[in-house]
């Protein structure tokens, strides 16, 4: 069985996931689904756990579409804000509350009012800002900064993370009241080599979705290929599927995708308990090229990606880019600083800036004087 969920434009959902289709195929997914499904019909408050690109966002895109609730979804990243700006993020303000306060704005809760907030990323809020998280939850209510009323908030609130939460209060790193508010459901997306069915029908539908925008309509993939993408483990998950299925379709000849065509394992592969891998297919038959074509280097390659990539009208695309790249050189030296910066050719300063920007290392304000965009972190969607 296979389902195909349509997330319909009118929701006005945008945009800082590229799918508006989601697919489950495996009997997990399916199980999954269900639960996800029976869920969102609450108001419970939900927490979606699972590692990275397993499709936290489009969950809870898709509780809010299944819940009912006519106001908006507004989707806030925990870790990319300042402290110094969390009050007026979180609370809203009038206009003259603080210098820079020209205008009137409303916050977080006061924008999702009717509808649903999505706190991503909720493992990186500061001690600091889990108290005040906590007193609205508690509150039920905001005054925006420079008012004095109240107003009532009927908003459903789903929370993501990628860490372990429990282990984080544990840790004395998350509060552990706040853990329990926010957990009154919880769904936890397993890692796509943990369900492996839905790996070729996730393949195929990329392939449909980036054949059509690259005009390859009968675009599929070889045998052997099918094989490399069940036996590779995914430590990106969907979305490292996504991207490896729109790069080969780029890349390939005559709209077959071959494994050689398959860039997969950036940073390695995941150091996880064995499972079964397919048994190796025999090799495809080999495909005659139809002209000789010089290999392109590494950075001309690049440059065909993103050529595609702002053709297609990727939202976000500037720091999508740069946000891969801080965080691909990182992972592949190992968290080391002084290496990272040296490779990228920038100081330690600014990547540490960098760093905490994209929340890959904890703590700190961000450096506002450094020049770097906090002022679109806030609302992702509106
Ligand atoms: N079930 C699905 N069907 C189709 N596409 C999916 C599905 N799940 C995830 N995706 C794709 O994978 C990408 C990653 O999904 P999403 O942004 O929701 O992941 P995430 O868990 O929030 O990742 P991160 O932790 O990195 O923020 C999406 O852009 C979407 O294209
Ligand atoms: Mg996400």
């Amino acid at each position: 069985m296979n389902k195909v969920l349509t997330f319909p434009d009118s929701l006005g959902m945008a945009l800082s996931i590229r799918a508006k289709a989601l697919l489950f195929h495996d009997p997990q997914s399916l199980a999954l689904l269900e639960q996800v499904e029976r869920i969102a019909r609450s108001d419970a408050t939900v927490l979606v756990i699972g590692e990275t690109g397993t499709g936290k966002e489009l969950i809870a895109r898709h509780i809010h579409a299944q819940s009912g609730r006519a106001g908006p979804f507004i989707a806030v990243n925990c870790g990319a804000f300042s402290e110094s700006l969390i009050d007026a993020e979180l609370f809203g303000h009038e206009a003259g509350a603080f210098t820079g306060a020209s205008q009137a704005r409303s916050g977080w809760f006061e924008a999702a009012n009717g509808g649903t907030l999505f706190l991503d990323e909720i493992g990186d809020l500061s001690m600091a800002l889990q108290v005040k998280l906590l007193r609205v939850l508690q509150e039920r209510q905001v005054v925006r900064l420079g008012s004095r009323r109240a107003v009532p908030l009927d908003v459903r609130l789903v929370a993501a993370t990628n860490v372990d939460l429990y282990k984080a209060v544990a840790a004395d790193r998350f509060r552990s009241d706040l853990y329990y508010r926010l957990s009154v459901a919880t769904v936890h997306l397993p890692p796509l080599h943990a369900r492996p069915g839905d790996i070729l029908p996730l393949a195929r539908h990329f392939i449909r979705l980036y054949g059509a925008k690259l005009g390859l309509d009968d675009a599929g993939l070889a045998p052997a290929a099918e094989a490399a993408l069940l036996g590779y483990d995914w430590p990106g998950n969907i979305r490292e599927l996504e991207n490896v299925v729109h790069y080969a379709l780029i890349v390939c000849r005559g709209g077959c995708i071959q494994p050689d065509d398959l860039r997969m394992g950036g940073s390695g592969h995941r150091a996880a308990a064995p499972r079964s891998i397919p048994p190796a297919v025999p090799a495809a038959p080999p495909v005659i090229p139809a002209a000789p074509v010089a290999p392109a280097s590494a950075l001309d390659r690049l440059e065909t990606l993103l050529a595609d990539l702002v053709e297609s009208g990727e939202p976000g695309l500037f720091d999508g880019v740069e946000e891969r790249l801080i965080r691909t050189a990182y992972s592949v030296f190992e968290q080391n600083q002084v290496q990272t910066a040296k490779a990228l050719g920038i100081s330690r300063n600014v990547l540490r800036t960098h760093l905490k920007r994209f929340g890959l290392i904890g703590g700190g304000q961000l450096d506002v004087g450094a020049g770097l965009a906090l002022g679109g972190a806030g609302h992702a969607a509106l």
